[in-house]
């Protein structure tokens, strides 16, 4: 920690590398978007100005990774970074068995596949959505018992993600033998990026042991949901992240991780467990399908980089930073009056669409509202995570069955962005809230059966002050 005399949390980098942003005009922006069916999914890097759509895979690596990529070792068997990765991952987590993935939801399903989810159940906080679909595409069932106040945008309680550990156990009691593993997302992505208490992760641990089913972590942000302990917990303050993060680790019996986050690479993910013989499954079906056990998918390079990146991400200079930059949003949001799921999370700031749009009813997608505001605005790129993405179709002339919630997710790539890009968003943000009430929703003129949010395409509808019900195409 630097001891100079000021307050301020600056990047503690320095930029050896940039990359200009692409600058647009609104009326560009609105062809763009019209000719993108008002999907910020389909629109192209080159016409979003910041792009916070994700955190997954979007960060800067270093000096010292891209160094490592230049030394990796591209052998077929027996990879040299493979052995480095190996040790630098047995090092953290304390698991012998260390399996690279080309991402996360590989790592997913031979998980499933291997441990064998068919029939039987998963017990999660809340399972990010291709976790869910992994489960479930191999006929499991994915059930999530995130706390009550998990799913309340408005409580304040410091471990938003914590699983609820009575109904856990009820679960367990009632399912016995057919459930097949306990799985806690660290940080809770689908539930606002809040973490998971080591408390909760140890009682949970404690009941799964009880009951004698494995225990596993989705420890894409293992890191930031570390530093968040560390900062919320009572007694952990004077503990490093990496020692809270070596602890959350040794408590279960395994983990996946999309290394896209908290890996600090721009691929990559990991399967590790304890079992020797589910390991031997596991790598039989990677054999199949991503590739022999020392690369999984990965070029030699990516597996030195990844090894340099989960060496980093618990230097607690760049956690305070990271922290400290979405909450420094968070803030700033807080105080133009923008309703936000609270309190900050650690890789997004997430702004309650519905409750800023009270005159857009659930099923003309607030979020989308929001998204394309947003885009036609500044020409910044966030993700609408509500009734687009999570409702389902709506037979013929039925409004469109909508989501729990209809939620904006701001998601910050790593080391990417400085404050005074910041500053400028908070400027843009504070525009489109001054002008909520002129925003109109969206109807969905064609849709795919599954995962429909990526490749939907939308109509903006008349405002409801317009007379008649005409679709107003901004910028035509
Ligand atoms: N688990 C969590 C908690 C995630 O957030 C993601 C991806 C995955 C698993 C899947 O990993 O993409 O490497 O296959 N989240 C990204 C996001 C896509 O935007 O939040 P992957």
């Amino acid at each position: 920690m630097n001891d100079a005399p000021s307050t301020q949390i600056i990047e503690p980098f320095r930029i050896k590398v940039v990359e200009p942003l692409p600058f647009t005009t609104r009326a560009q922006r609105a062809e763009f978007l019209a000719l993108a069916h008002h999907n910020v999914f389909l629109l192209r890097g080159s016409q979003v100005t910041m792009d916070l759509l994700t955190d997954s895979g979007t960060g800067a690596m270093s000096a010292a990774q891209w160094g490592a990529m230049m030394t990796g070792d591209e052998t077929y068997a027996g990879s040299e970074s493979f052995f480095e990765l190996q040790r630098v991952v047995q090092d953290l987590t304390g698991m012998p068995f260390v399996i690279p993935t080309h991402q996360g939801r590989a790592a997913e399903h031979i998980l499933f596949a291997a441990a064998g989810v068919q029939g039987r159940m998963v017990l999660a906080n809340n399972h990010f959505d291709t976790t869910r679909a992994n489960v479930e595409y191999l006929s499991g069932q994915a059930i999530d018992l995130v706390i009550a106040q998990g799913r309340d945008p408005q409580s304040e309680h410091p471990f938003k993600g914590n699983i609820d550990l009575e109904q856990l156990e009820a679960h367990l009691k009632q399912h016995g033998a057919s459930v097949l593993m306990v799985l806690l997302t660290v940080t809770n992505n689908a539930g606002g990026g809040q973490p998971v208490s080591l408390e909760n992760i140890r009682g949970a641990a404690a009941l799964a042991r009880a009951y004698g089913v494995p225990i596993f972590l989705d420890a894409a942000r293992f890191a930031e949901n570390a530093w968040m302990i560390k900062q919320r917990e009572p007694g952990q303050s004077a503990r490093t992240a990496r020692e809270i993060a070596s602890e959350m680790f040794g408590l279960v019996d395994g983990m996946v991780m999309s290394c896209k986050k908290d890996g600090l690479v721009n691929i990559g993910g990991l399967l590790c467990l304890r079992d020797p013989q589910l390991a031997e499954r596991a790598r039989t079906l990677l054999i199949l399908t991503e590739g022999f056990p020392t690369y999984g998918g990965l070029a030699g390079r990516d597996l030195a980089a990844l090894a340099v990146g989960l060496t980093e991400v618990t230097d607690e200079d760049y956690l305070r930073y990271r922290i400290a930059s979405v909450a420094y949003l968070f803030r700033a949001l807080d105080k133009i009056g923008m309703p936000l799921m609270r309190p900050a999370g650690g890789h997004a700031v997430y702004i309650d669409a519905r409750k800023l749009y009270p005159h857009i009813k659930p099923h003309q997608l607030p979020g989308i509202a929001l998204v394309n505001e947003l885009y036609l605005e500044a020409g910044v790129r966030g993700v609408e995570v509500g009734t687009l993405m999570f409702g389902r179709a709506g037979a013929g002339e039925a409004p469109d069955p909508s989501a729990p919630l209809d939620l904006v997710r701001l998601a910050f790539p790593r080391r990417t962005y400085t404050q005074s890009h910041v500053d400028w968003l908070i400027d843009v943000l504070a525009s489109v809230h001054a002008r909520r009430a002129q925003a109109c929703g969206y109807k969905i003129l064609h849709q795919a059966e599954v995962l429909r949010a990526f490749t939907a395409h939308l109509a903006p509808l008349a405002h409801p002050g317009t007379p008649g019900d005409a679709h107003v195409f901004p910028g035509k």
